[in-house]
């Protein structure tokens, strides 16, 4: 899917957490989105998925412009998210999550095979370790059938292995799907995109390609400080 922001805004009383976005992200893309602690990415990420109102600017979509258009019918266009905090139903099985998601048993199955999830089918979520739990919200993403996937922090709160596991999965997502990854870890995200925006601000300060963002002189001063260590390298 062809996403395109055009001055996208949104403040939260006198803060700026958005300020005059604009980006455009082709079908099957895989764009990584950087920046400090407040910098807006979440905030990006529910302007694009419509959780919230009284943002200004455009999203459009496949050339049309989502003014208007309700969180849950994005969804039905095809605009899927992963939250930076777990949001399954516990109480529920793998297999019942996915089924609330998909449109289809086909779609279910397909995911389960997909993200290797078919030994866990039945177990309750929240008895799974939270890594497959990360797991399990990416294929709950996937099986909706979206073509534009919002990752927030999946691999965030995860050990060396679990990372991998979330890494591979990522990158073996199909090829027309496009992807936004929120991630902190500059090693993880340069390893799975080919394009990085980066926000400081609410203000999106670089877009450039993988191979040139840790170059970038906004993005360094940005990191200088306390977040020197992250792109060094
Ligand atoms: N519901 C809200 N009410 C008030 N302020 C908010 C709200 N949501 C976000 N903000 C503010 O907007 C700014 C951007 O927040 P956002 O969560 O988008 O940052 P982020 O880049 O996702 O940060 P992090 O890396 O910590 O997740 C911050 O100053 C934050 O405090
Ligand atoms: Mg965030």
């Amino acid at each position: 899917m062809r996403l395109v922001l055009e001055k996208v805004g949104r403040e939260y009383g006198g803060v700026r957490a958005l300020d005059s976005v604009s980006f455009s992200v082709g079908p099957g893309e895989r764009v990584g989105v950087i920046g400090p602690n407040g910098a807006g990415k979440s905030t990006l990420f529910r302007a694009i998925a419509g959780t919230e109102r009284g943002g200004h600017g455009r999203v459009v979509l496949d050339g049309k412009n989502l003014a208007g258009v309700s969180a849950r019918r994005r969804a039905r266009l095809g605009i899927a998210r992963t939250f930076q905090i777990t949001e399954l139903f516990g109480t529920l099985t793998v297999e019942e999550n996915l089924r609330l998601a998909a449109r289809s048993h086909d779609e279910v199955e397909a995911a389960l095979q997909r993200f290797e999830l078919r030994p866990l089918r039945a177990r309750r979520v929240d008895e799974l370790a939270y890594g497959q739990q990360r797991l399990v919200e990416l294929a709950v993403a996937f099986a909706t059938g979206a073509q534009l996937l919002l990752l927030d922090e999946p691999a965030a709160g995860l050990g060396a292995a679990e990372r991998v596991m979330i890494s591979e999965a990522i990158r073996q997502l199909p090829s027309d799907v496009t992807v936004l990854l929120i991630e902190h870890d500059m090693d993880l995200v340069l390893g799975l995109v080919d394009r990085v925006l980066c926000l400081s601000n609410g203000q999106l300060i670089a877009d450039a390609s993988t191979a040139l963002i840790r170059e970038n002189p906004a993005v360094r001063e940005v990191y200088l400080g306390n977040h020197e260590s992250e792109i060094a390298s």
